[in-house]
């Protein structure tokens, strides 16, 4: 097994932090644990011939690295007091209000789909018939294009939808051959999967009804996690909320959203 000296550990937390937002700082073992062998396929000898070769690398290598070292690990209508607020809170306010007929949803770190394919299916479910009459546009984006990858295929085995609704299922998947899934494509035509990473600036402004940011923030130091909470609060329109994991918090008195219960905020 290769080991990581204290020098090469050091410039590698710096090195992912100034580029990923990803705190290592307390994950040496971790880092070792599940590098070592790639280094050792690659036939280096030392972290620091790895890390310079990340630096002068293409975007696959790097994707990799993160996937390495971070988790995708996500499943259908998880944390699902989240659903039950957009079907019960928002979509009723915005059925009332919304003269748009307009609804941008940002899932930001989706993984390989299963969150914005569970609030598809939410939207076509509460609107039924009358969805013809909106235009949805759920933003899916996440850092890796593997997961994205599999995200846009839309196949689940049949442990991952098992917390959907039994109407679900029948509605917005198809059964495959061997006890697998696949989102339908009406489901599909609303969202729009592509690679964004959450360090980068965010262009947008005044937009998003709500953005979920769901199981993300667990890899970011608490100044990189504050940076990108400011600037989805830029992004999300005045009335709009954020989701975000319910094992994740946000410091209060550092942003100017409004807390209104665990894991949902609102910009006022
Ligand atoms: C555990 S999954 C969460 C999936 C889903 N939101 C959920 O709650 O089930 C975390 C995702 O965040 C992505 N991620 C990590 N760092 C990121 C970054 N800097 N920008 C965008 N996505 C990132 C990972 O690639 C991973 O797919």
């Amino acid at each position: 097994m290769v080991k990581i000296t204290d020098k090469e550990f050091l410039e590698f937390v710096k090195y992912m932090n100034t580029n990923y937002g990803i705190d290592l700082s307390k994950k040496r073992v971790l880092i070792e644990g599940r590098l070592s062998s790639i280094i050792e396929k690659k036939g280096m000898s030392s972290f620091g011939q790895y890390l310079d070769s990340v630096k002068n690398n293409s975007k696959e290598e790097i994707t990799m690295l993160v996937n390495k070292l971070t988790t995708n690990y996500t499943y259908f209508y998880r944390e699902e007091s989240h659903f039950d607020y957009l079907k019960e809170i928002v979509l009723p306010y915005e059925e009332e209000n919304n003269k748009t007929r307009v609804l941008n949803i940002w899932s930001a770190g989706c993984s390989s789909g299963e969150e914005p394919y569970t609030i598809a299916m939410i939207l076509d479910d509460y609107f039924k018939q009358g969805i013809t009459w909106w235009k949805i546009n759920i933003n899916a984006t996440d850092i890796s294009e593997n997961v994205l990858e599999k995200a846009r295929e839309g196949i689940y085995s049949a442990d991952s939808i098992k917390r959907l609704p039994e109407s679900y299922i029948k509605k917005y998947l198809i059964k495959l051959s061997d006890n697998k899934f696949q989102v339908t494509p009406e489901i599909k035509k609303y969202i729009n999967f592509k690679v964004f990473n959450l360090m980068d600036p965010i262009l947008e402004k005044n937009k998003y009804h709500i953005v979920f940011l769901r199981n993300v923030m667990i890899y970011f130091d608490p100044k990189t996690k504050i940076n990108i909470v400011n600037k989805l609060y830029n992004a999300i329109l005045s009335g709009g909320y954020l989701m975000i994991g319910h094992a994740e918090t946000i410091q209060r008195d550092k942003s100017n959203f409004k807390y209104i219960k665990p894991a949902v905020y609102k910009k006022e």
